[in-house]
Protein backbone atom coordinates (compact mmCIF):
# COMPACT_ATOMS: atom_id res chain seq x y z
CA UNK A 1 0.00 0.00 0.00
CA UNK A 2 1.22 3.15 -1.14
CA UNK A 3 1.72 5.78 1.89
CA UNK A 4 -1.16 8.43 1.69
CA UNK A 5 -1.62 11.63 3.95
CA UNK A 6 -4.36 13.50 4.48
CA UNK A 7 -4.28 16.70 5.55
CA UNK A 8 -6.89 17.29 8.54
CA UNK A 9 -6.47 21.57 9.62
CA UNK A 10 -6.59 24.13 7.36
CA UNK A 11 -2.84 25.28 8.12
CA UNK A 12 -1.16 21.76 9.16
CA UNK A 13 -1.50 17.88 10.58
CA UNK A 14 -2.35 15.10 8.36
CA UNK A 15 -3.33 11.52 8.87
CA UNK A 16 -0.92 8.83 7.47
CA UNK A 17 -1.89 5.64 5.99
CA UNK A 18 0.02 2.81 4.41
CA UNK A 19 2.28 2.41 6.77
CA UNK A 20 2.71 -0.72 9.74
CA UNK A 21 5.00 0.62 12.22
CA UNK A 22 5.51 -3.14 13.66
CA UNK A 23 7.25 -4.13 11.03
CA UNK A 24 10.89 -2.33 9.47
CA UNK A 25 10.32 0.41 7.29
CA UNK A 26 12.31 1.47 3.55
CA UNK A 27 14.65 4.30 4.08
CA UNK A 28 12.37 5.50 0.82
CA UNK A 29 9.51 4.88 3.38
CA UNK A 30 11.20 7.33 6.26
CA UNK A 31 12.15 9.78 3.25
CA UNK A 32 8.76 9.96 2.52
CA UNK A 33 7.54 10.31 6.19
CA UNK A 34 9.55 13.10 6.67
CA UNK A 35 9.02 14.87 4.00
CA UNK A 36 5.67 14.36 5.34
CA UNK A 37 6.45 16.16 8.10
CA UNK A 38 8.46 18.82 6.87
CA UNK A 39 5.19 19.54 4.97
CA UNK A 40 2.56 19.13 7.63
CA UNK A 41 4.14 19.65 10.87
CA UNK A 42 1.98 16.97 12.59
CA UNK A 43 1.65 13.55 11.81
CA UNK A 44 -1.00 10.83 13.28
CA UNK A 45 -0.85 7.17 12.52
CA UNK A 46 -3.46 4.99 13.85
CA UNK A 47 -3.40 1.63 15.14
CA UNK A 48 -0.25 1.13 15.86
CA UNK A 49 0.42 -1.16 18.40
CA UNK A 50 4.14 -0.88 18.87
CA UNK A 51 6.57 -1.89 21.25
CA UNK A 52 9.28 0.61 23.09
CA UNK A 53 11.76 -1.22 20.59
CA UNK A 54 10.06 -0.49 17.55
CA UNK A 55 9.41 2.79 18.55
CA UNK A 56 13.01 3.67 18.84
CA UNK A 57 14.24 1.69 15.96
CA UNK A 58 11.29 3.83 14.08
CA UNK A 59 12.24 6.80 15.47
CA UNK A 60 16.21 6.24 14.58
CA UNK A 61 15.38 6.72 10.93
CA UNK A 62 15.13 10.61 11.56
CA UNK A 63 18.08 11.19 13.54
CA UNK A 64 20.02 10.62 16.57
CA UNK A 65 17.65 10.17 19.66
CA UNK A 66 18.00 12.48 23.17
CA UNK A 67 18.54 10.30 26.00
CA UNK A 68 15.29 12.02 28.18
CA UNK A 69 16.19 13.08 32.14
CA UNK A 70 19.70 14.14 32.15
CA UNK A 71 18.97 17.50 32.38
CA UNK A 72 15.86 17.54 34.31
CA UNK A 73 16.92 15.68 36.60
CA UNK A 74 13.23 15.10 37.46
CA UNK A 75 13.40 10.79 38.21
CA UNK A 76 16.37 9.20 39.70
CA UNK A 77 17.74 5.80 37.58
CA UNK A 78 16.41 3.18 40.05
CA UNK A 79 12.81 5.09 39.86
CA UNK A 80 12.27 5.03 35.76
CA UNK A 81 9.45 2.79 34.17
CA UNK A 82 11.04 2.61 30.91
CA UNK A 83 14.27 1.91 29.01
CA UNK A 84 16.82 4.66 27.85
CA UNK A 85 15.92 6.59 25.05
CA UNK A 86 11.99 6.65 26.09
CA UNK A 87 10.73 9.56 27.96
CA UNK A 88 7.86 8.78 30.24
CA UNK A 89 4.45 10.92 29.44
CA UNK A 90 2.31 8.27 31.84
CA UNK A 91 1.21 9.26 34.98
CA UNK A 92 2.59 5.99 36.61
CA UNK A 93 5.62 5.00 38.67
CA UNK A 94 7.81 1.94 38.25
CA UNK A 95 5.64 -0.05 39.58
CA UNK A 96 2.79 0.93 37.43
CA UNK A 97 0.66 2.69 39.99
CA UNK A 98 -1.12 6.15 39.59
CA UNK A 99 1.56 8.55 41.17
CA UNK A 100 0.88 10.33 44.25
CA UNK A 101 -1.61 13.55 44.08
CA UNK A 102 1.86 14.99 45.79
CA UNK A 103 4.08 13.40 44.16
CA UNK A 104 7.12 15.50 43.19
CA UNK A 105 6.92 13.83 39.53
CA UNK A 106 3.24 14.47 38.99
CA UNK A 107 4.20 18.03 39.69
CA UNK A 108 7.07 18.10 37.19
CA UNK A 109 4.54 16.75 34.91
CA UNK A 110 2.18 19.15 34.87
CA UNK A 111 4.70 21.39 33.53
CA UNK A 112 3.38 19.82 30.07
CA UNK A 113 0.32 21.78 30.22
CA UNK A 114 1.92 24.77 29.52
CA UNK A 115 2.42 25.40 25.47
CA UNK A 116 5.77 24.31 25.08
CA UNK A 117 8.38 22.86 22.01
CA UNK A 118 10.27 19.48 23.39
CA UNK A 119 14.07 20.59 24.82
CA UNK A 120 14.35 24.05 23.59
CA UNK A 121 15.81 24.90 26.81
CA UNK A 122 18.57 22.41 25.28
CA UNK A 123 21.43 24.16 23.54
CA UNK A 124 20.64 22.31 20.56
CA UNK A 125 17.11 22.06 20.44
CA UNK A 126 14.90 18.88 19.48
CA UNK A 127 13.98 18.60 15.73
CA UNK A 128 11.23 15.94 16.04
CA UNK A 129 8.92 14.19 19.09
CA UNK A 130 7.22 10.98 18.58
CA UNK A 131 4.36 10.23 21.21
CA UNK A 132 2.72 6.93 21.38
CA UNK A 133 -0.57 6.33 23.07
CA UNK A 134 -0.71 2.93 25.13
CA UNK A 135 -3.50 3.29 27.85
CA UNK A 136 -5.89 6.63 27.03
CA UNK A 137 -8.00 8.12 30.05
CA UNK A 138 -11.77 7.94 29.35
CA UNK A 139 -12.08 11.54 29.50
CA UNK A 140 -9.87 14.75 28.80
CA UNK A 141 -5.85 14.23 28.22
CA UNK A 142 -5.58 15.03 24.30
CA UNK A 143 -2.95 17.34 23.12
CA UNK A 144 -3.06 20.53 21.57
CA UNK A 145 -0.71 21.47 18.73
CA UNK A 146 -0.27 25.07 17.31
CA UNK A 147 1.22 25.95 14.00
CA UNK A 148 3.86 28.74 14.55
CA UNK A 149 4.49 29.15 10.93
CA UNK A 150 0.96 29.71 9.92
CA UNK A 151 0.94 32.18 13.42
CA UNK A 152 4.19 34.20 12.24
CA UNK A 153 2.70 34.65 8.58
CA UNK A 154 -0.57 36.18 10.09
CA UNK A 155 1.83 38.35 11.85
CA UNK A 156 1.37 42.10 10.89
CA UNK A 157 4.38 43.50 9.48
CA UNK A 158 5.16 45.95 11.88
CA UNK A 159 5.73 43.27 14.50
CA UNK A 160 7.65 41.03 12.62
CA UNK A 161 10.27 43.74 11.73
CA UNK A 162 10.18 44.70 15.75
CA UNK A 163 10.66 40.83 16.45
CA UNK A 164 13.35 40.37 13.97
CA UNK A 165 16.48 39.39 15.21
CA UNK A 166 15.77 38.96 19.24
CA UNK A 167 17.30 35.74 21.25
CA UNK A 168 15.44 34.37 23.86
CA UNK A 169 16.08 32.94 27.00
CA UNK A 170 15.61 29.12 27.71
CA UNK A 171 15.86 27.16 30.82
CA UNK A 172 14.15 24.73 32.88
CA UNK A 173 14.11 26.99 35.87
CA UNK A 174 12.08 29.25 33.75
CA UNK A 175 9.05 26.59 33.32
CA UNK A 176 9.39 25.03 36.64
CA UNK A 177 9.12 28.55 38.20
CA UNK A 178 5.65 28.81 36.58
CA UNK A 179 5.08 26.00 38.63
CA UNK A 180 6.05 27.66 41.65
CA UNK A 181 9.43 25.59 42.05
CA UNK A 182 11.34 28.15 43.33
CA UNK A 183 14.22 26.94 45.12
CA UNK A 184 17.00 25.73 43.23
CA UNK A 185 19.91 23.73 43.99
CA UNK A 186 23.32 24.62 42.84
CA UNK A 187 23.96 21.60 40.38
CA UNK A 188 20.32 21.94 38.66
CA UNK A 189 21.48 25.54 38.78
CA UNK A 190 24.15 24.41 36.90
CA UNK A 191 22.16 22.06 34.92
CA UNK A 192 19.62 24.47 34.02
CA UNK A 193 21.53 27.48 32.52
CA UNK A 194 19.80 29.39 30.03
CA UNK A 195 20.42 28.87 26.36
CA UNK A 196 19.89 31.58 23.79
CA UNK A 197 17.74 31.05 20.62
CA UNK A 198 16.01 33.07 18.08
CA UNK A 199 12.54 34.30 18.44
CA UNK A 200 12.25 33.80 14.69
CA UNK A 201 13.11 30.86 13.20
CA UNK A 202 13.98 29.65 9.87
CA UNK A 203 12.68 26.13 8.62
CA UNK A 204 16.26 24.22 7.43
CA UNK A 205 13.83 21.81 5.06
CA UNK A 206 11.11 24.15 3.68
CA UNK A 207 12.42 28.02 4.49
CA UNK A 208 9.26 28.86 6.26
CA UNK A 209 9.72 30.88 9.43
CA UNK A 210 8.06 30.52 12.70
CA UNK A 211 7.60 32.46 15.97
CA UNK A 212 9.82 29.83 18.32
CA UNK A 213 7.89 30.58 21.39
CA UNK A 214 8.37 28.14 24.75
CA UNK A 215 7.53 27.95 28.15
CA UNK A 216 10.70 27.62 29.15
CA UNK A 217 11.36 31.27 27.61
CA UNK A 218 12.06 33.57 31.11
CA UNK A 219 13.91 36.41 29.47
CA UNK A 220 14.67 38.75 26.27
CA UNK A 221 18.45 39.38 25.90
CA UNK A 222 18.84 42.95 26.65
CA UNK A 223 15.30 43.63 27.38
CA UNK A 224 13.64 44.25 31.13
CA UNK A 225 12.10 41.33 31.99
CA UNK A 226 8.65 43.00 32.30
CA UNK A 227 8.71 44.13 28.61
CA UNK A 228 9.76 41.05 27.76
CA UNK A 229 7.30 38.99 29.66
CA UNK A 230 4.44 40.74 28.55
CA UNK A 231 5.41 40.68 24.70
CA UNK A 232 6.23 36.88 25.17
CA UNK A 233 2.49 36.69 26.44
CA UNK A 234 0.91 38.71 23.75
CA UNK A 235 2.95 36.52 21.06
CA UNK A 236 1.64 33.47 22.68
CA UNK A 237 -1.91 34.48 22.93
CA UNK A 238 -1.69 35.13 18.63
CA UNK A 239 0.03 31.82 18.19
CA UNK A 240 -2.64 30.14 19.68
CA UNK A 241 -5.61 31.15 18.72
CA UNK A 242 -7.86 28.55 17.93
CA UNK A 243 -7.43 28.85 13.97
CA UNK A 244 -4.04 28.10 14.23
CA UNK A 245 -4.69 25.07 17.03
CA UNK A 246 -5.28 20.97 15.94
CA UNK A 247 -6.32 19.32 19.51
CA UNK A 248 -5.65 15.21 18.87
CA UNK A 249 -8.03 13.14 20.68
CA UNK A 250 -6.22 9.82 21.43
CA UNK A 251 -7.34 6.63 20.72
CA UNK A 252 -5.34 3.83 21.91
CA UNK A 253 -2.04 2.86 19.80
CA UNK A 254 -2.06 6.59 17.95
CA UNK A 255 1.15 7.14 17.08
CA UNK A 256 1.65 11.20 17.03
CA UNK A 257 5.17 13.23 15.23
CA UNK A 258 5.41 16.10 15.58
CA UNK A 259 7.98 18.67 14.20
CA UNK A 260 9.27 21.10 17.30
CA UNK A 261 10.96 24.00 14.71
CA UNK A 262 7.41 24.69 13.85
CA UNK A 263 4.91 23.76 15.91
CA UNK A 264 4.45 24.10 20.08
CA UNK A 265 2.08 21.64 22.27
CA UNK A 266 0.58 21.16 25.62
CA UNK A 267 -1.15 18.15 27.47
CA UNK A 268 -5.23 18.72 28.16
CA UNK A 269 -6.48 18.12 31.50
CA UNK A 270 -7.33 14.88 32.72
CA UNK A 271 -8.65 12.73 36.44
CA UNK A 272 -4.84 12.16 36.36
CA UNK A 273 -5.36 10.61 40.02
CA UNK A 274 -7.80 7.92 39.33
CA UNK A 275 -7.58 7.39 35.42
CA UNK A 276 -4.23 5.89 33.84
CA UNK A 277 -2.60 7.47 30.97
CA UNK A 278 0.63 6.03 29.18
CA UNK A 279 2.31 7.80 26.54
CA UNK A 280 5.96 6.95 25.47
CA UNK A 281 8.08 9.60 23.77
CA UNK A 282 11.17 9.17 21.47
CA UNK A 283 12.66 12.57 20.66
CA UNK A 284 14.72 12.88 17.82
CA UNK A 285 17.74 15.31 18.34
CA UNK A 286 18.03 18.62 16.44
CA UNK A 287 21.08 18.92 14.24
CA UNK A 288 22.12 22.64 14.89
CA UNK A 289 21.50 25.57 17.38
CA UNK A 290 19.42 28.62 16.65
CA UNK A 291 21.79 31.15 17.50
CA UNK A 292 24.97 30.52 15.24
CA UNK A 293 28.30 31.08 18.15
CA UNK A 294 26.37 29.25 20.89
CA UNK A 295 28.14 26.01 20.81
CA UNK A 296 31.72 27.89 20.97
CA UNK A 297 30.40 29.95 23.89
CA UNK A 298 29.06 27.66 26.03
CA UNK A 299 32.27 25.38 25.47
CA UNK A 300 34.50 28.53 26.55
CA UNK A 301 32.15 29.09 29.66
C1 LIG B 1 5.39 15.56 25.36
C2 LIG B 1 4.22 16.35 25.82
C3 LIG B 1 1.83 16.29 25.96
C4 LIG B 1 0.81 15.27 26.34
O1 LIG B 1 5.25 14.34 25.24
O2 LIG B 1 6.42 16.16 25.07
O3 LIG B 1 4.35 17.52 26.07
O4 LIG B 1 -0.37 15.47 25.98
N1 LIG B 1 3.08 15.68 25.86
O5 LIG B 1 1.16 14.31 27.02
MN1 LIG C 1 6.32 18.21 25.29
Amino acid sequence: MPIEFHQIHPHFVAEVSGVDLSAPITSEEAQIIEDGINQHGVLVFREQNISDEQQASFSRHFGKLEVPGLKSNITKAKDRRLGKYMADISNLDRGQNILAGDSRQRMFNLGNRFWHSDSSYRSVPSKFSLLSARVVPHHGGETQFADMCAAYDALDEKTKREIDGLICEHSLLYSRGRLGFGEFTKEEKANFKPVHQTLVRHHRATGRRSLFLSAHIGRIVGWSTPVARVLLEELTEFATRPEFVYTHRWRPFDLVIWDNRRTMHRACRFDDTTEVRDMRRTTVAGETPTVTGQLEELARA
